[in-house]
């Protein structure tokens, strides 16, 4: 039997960010659209669900410990957005090896006991693959949607097809597929080159009948920004770089809206 789902108090849309294999820019996506999303006006929350690797801080340049307030914990703050994230509280190089269990009832806390406070958006970055992080999410909790981050490359379309049949078996909606490092435009001829193949995203999206939310080009410039603490959506809507990550926000936002309104009202109306 299902157990009936709790939404987090405040939040409006609750988007996860998936990915079949690691490495494909799916922290790195979520970063950027979070802070588009509030440059767009939105109040933004950023849960780093990735337990095994949490980049979160350091893409963010945060490092702060955060203060508990009675039983609740305080998110940090960085670039305007609320963040949470274990590497918050296990910082260094030392990996954190739990079990199933264990990684449940931090998810419990990170979503039900952080003063996430009122907002338009909260977006968790799940960790690769399929896992009991997400089945612990996706079981307790209603979800707007989800999103697959993939690039073109055919191993890792073969992964990110698993993540959508993960989300469908969970009963969470996609809202759809990134693809990121789509191409790389040459420094002094301009020329595209696409690295890992082209088209693979948009294809895989039609095929598995799920919408293609856009790509994001593999530019030095964004991976300097995550390195660095400066993510390249800082540099605002009109700036060539940060360009793609701003329609990529904006097609969250209409695709959040259409999801929410198939479904209703996420907070439960008792008659
Ligand atoms: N579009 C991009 N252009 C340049 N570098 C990127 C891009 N997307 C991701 N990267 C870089 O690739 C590496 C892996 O990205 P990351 O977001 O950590 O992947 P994941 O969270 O899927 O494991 C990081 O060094 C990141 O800066
Ligand atoms: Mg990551």
């Amino acid at each position: 039997m299902e157990m009936p789902k709790l939404p987090v108090a405040g939040v409006r849309h609750l988007i996860t960010i998936g990915s079949g294999k690691g490495g494909v820019g799916k922290t790195t996506v979520t970063v950027n659209v979070a802070l588009a999303l509030r440059a767009l006006g939105h109040k933004v929350g950023l849960l780093d669900a990735d337990v095994y690797g949490p980049n979160v801080p350091r893409m963010l340049g945060a490092n702060e410990a955060p203060r508990a307030n009675g039983d609740r914990i305080r998110p940090i703050e960085a670039h305007g957005l609320k963040v949470m994230s274990m590497g918050f509280l296990n910082p260094g190089d030392k990996p954190v090896i739990w079990r199933g269990p264990m990684l449940h009832s931090v998810m419990q806390q990170f979503v039900r006991n952080v003063e996430w406070g009122e907002l338009d958006y909260l977006l968790v970055d799940l960790p690769p693959g399929t896992g009991d992080v997400v089945l612990s999410l996706a079981q307790s909790t209603p979800i707007t949607g989800a999103i697959v981050v993939t690039t073109p490359s055919e191993v890792a379309l073969e992964d990110a097809r698993k993540a959508v049949h993960m989300f469908r078996q969970l009963h969470v909606g996609m809202l759809g597929l990134i693809e990121n490092m789509s191409y790389l435009l040459a420094p002094k001829s301009g020329e595209r080159i696409d690295v890992f193949g082209q088209g693979g995203g948009k294809r895989t999206a039609q095929e598995m009948g799920i919408p293609f939310l856009g790509e994001l080009p593999l530019v030095p410039e964004i991976r300097e920004g995550g390195d660095n603490g400066r993510p390249m959506a800082l540099a605002g809507a009109e700036a060539a770089g940060a360009k793609p990550i701003f329609e990529l926000a904006r097609t969250v936002i209409d695709r959040a809206a259409q999801a929410a309104a198939i479904k209703g009202p996420s907070i439960a109306v008792e008659d």
